[in-house]
């Protein structure tokens, strides 16, 4: 009969690879939590209208990569693409902006898109994201560029590039998008269909199409950059140049929109030239209508979302994040001593000890061979003959020392042995 497979682009995170990923979370735990960053789990499903209103109808997530489903009580769910808008739904439904007035989210998960799977590019991923609620203020888009940016140090993330730009606010990027559509008018026979539609509802969108003949036209356009507001330009400077007081090297992609519609003013994205197409790790920005946009009161926004399995594939994980090796291996002969090894091996296992053993009836010599693979710094050797005795051979890896000892001393003696370590 045939196995039966995992889903498309759905992947299976094996024991090796959970090491590094516990490496990743706990640093990220402990960065975040020193700039007063707290931890919100959330469901992954939720109803449609939470993403379609809050990353908007005409962007590709929701045009055309959410798993979405009728669920039988006859209501539309999706699996999350994207935490932002969970992560406001969750703030606004549990009133978190009555409690301070500055809220500071992170949120560890998977997330769901029905992309094409390619290299870095999967339908569940994983992301480390987190928000800033109730700041305009400059200096939090600085604030939380520095967490990102001291966090990918610290998980040992290398060359890497911070991309920022501005995409102005609600009164200049009307403006702009005159000039965008004007501009593209002139050029929508080269347009791919999806762009041509777009350039009704949402022009802003064609910067960020995939297709090689929009991103030609594209790279001609003029940039928002150029149309920003006193208010936006005065708020970008006060961003960079915080930046730079931190010593954080940026450069300004003004040709960057990001993926989903809820940005305002600051947007960033931290790139790489090792993930070949899928070149961001990281995407962010400024969001200060969306909580608005999602039925709450007047509060601005900031965060970004780590793209897991992208930053993973850059790291060289440190040897200390890989499983620890048993502190103790049981090697038996005999039917009493398997016995013995085996109450032993799950009392010491109660007792805090990382113990391992041999059910089967290998020989000596074998399971002496598989307590070296296994790295453990002790080996127990019991025969039923030195169970007779009340003496057994305990073996230390390191210094190929043996000593024998008695079997009354021996739970103390192990335990000694290995806390003393
Ligand atoms: P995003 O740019 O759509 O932003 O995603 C952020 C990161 O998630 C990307 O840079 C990438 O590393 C990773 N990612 C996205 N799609 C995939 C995929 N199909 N396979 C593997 N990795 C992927 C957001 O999601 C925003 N919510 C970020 C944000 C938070 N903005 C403000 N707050």
């Amino acid at each position: 009969m045939e196995i039966i497979t995992a889903v498309k682009g759905f992947k299976d995170i094996l024991p090796e690879e959970t090491e590094k990923w516990r490496f990743v979370e706990n640093v990220a735990r402990e960065v975040f939590s020193r700039f007063g960053f707290r931890e919100i789990r959330l469901p992954v499903l939720e109803k449609t209208d939470l993403f379609k209103r809050g990353i908007g109808e005409s962007t590709d997530i929701v045009e055309k990569e959410m798993y979405t489903f009728l669920d039988r009580g006859d209501e539309y769910l999706t699996l999350r693409p994207e935490a932002t808008a969970s992560v406001i739904r969750a703030y606004l439904e549990h009133s978190l902006h009555n409690a301070q007035a500055v809220t500071r989210l992170f949120t560890i998960g998977p997330m769901f898109r029905r992309e094409r799977p390619q290299k870095g590019r999967f339908r569940q991923f994983h992301q480390i994201d987190a928000e800033l609620l109730g700041l305009d203020d400059p200096r939090a888009d600085a604030e939380i560029i520095l967490m990102l940016m001291h966090f990918l140090d610290r998980v040992g993330l290398k060359k890497v590039s911070l991309e920022l730009n501005s995409l102005g606010c609600s009164s200049c990027r009307p403006a702009f998008r005159n000039v965008i559509t004007e501009f593209l008018q002139g050029k929508e026979a080269g347009l791919c269909d999806d762009c041509k539609r777009r350039l009704g509802t949402n022009p802003l969108r064609v910067f960020d199409c995939k297709s090689k003949e929009c991103q030609e036209i594209i790279r001609g356009a003029p940039h928002l950059g150029d149309f920003l507001c006193g208010d936006c330009r005065e708020h970008f400077g006060k961003v960079t140049s915080a930046l730079e007081e931190f010593a954080i090297p940026y450069t300004v992609n003004p040709g960057m929109v990001r993926g989903l519609d809820y940005y305002t003013k600051t947007t960033f994205e931290v790139t790489t030239e090792h993930l070949g197409s899928q070149n961001a790790v990281v995407g962010g920005g400024r969001y200060d209508r969306l909580v608005q946009e999602l039925g709450g009161p007047d509060i601005p926004g900031i965060g970004f979302a780590v793209g897991f399995e992208r930053l993973l594939a850059l790291l060289e994980v440190p040897e200390s994040a890989s499983a620890p090796p048993p502190d103790i291996f049981l090697a038996s002969l005999g039917e009493q001593a398997r016995n013995l090894a085996f109450t032993l091996c799950n009392q010491w296992r109660l007792k805090g000890i990382y113990a391992e053993q041999e059910f089967s009836s290998k020989s000596l010599k074998s399971q002496m061979k598989k307590a070296g693979r296994l790295n453990c710094s002790y080996t127990l050797i019991l025969g039923d003959r030195e169970i007779e005795e009340r003496k057994v051979e305990l073996r230390d890896m390191k210094t190929g020392t043996q000593q024998t000892v008695s079997l009354d001393d021996l739970d103390q003696h192990i335990l000694n042995l290995i806390k003393e370590r």
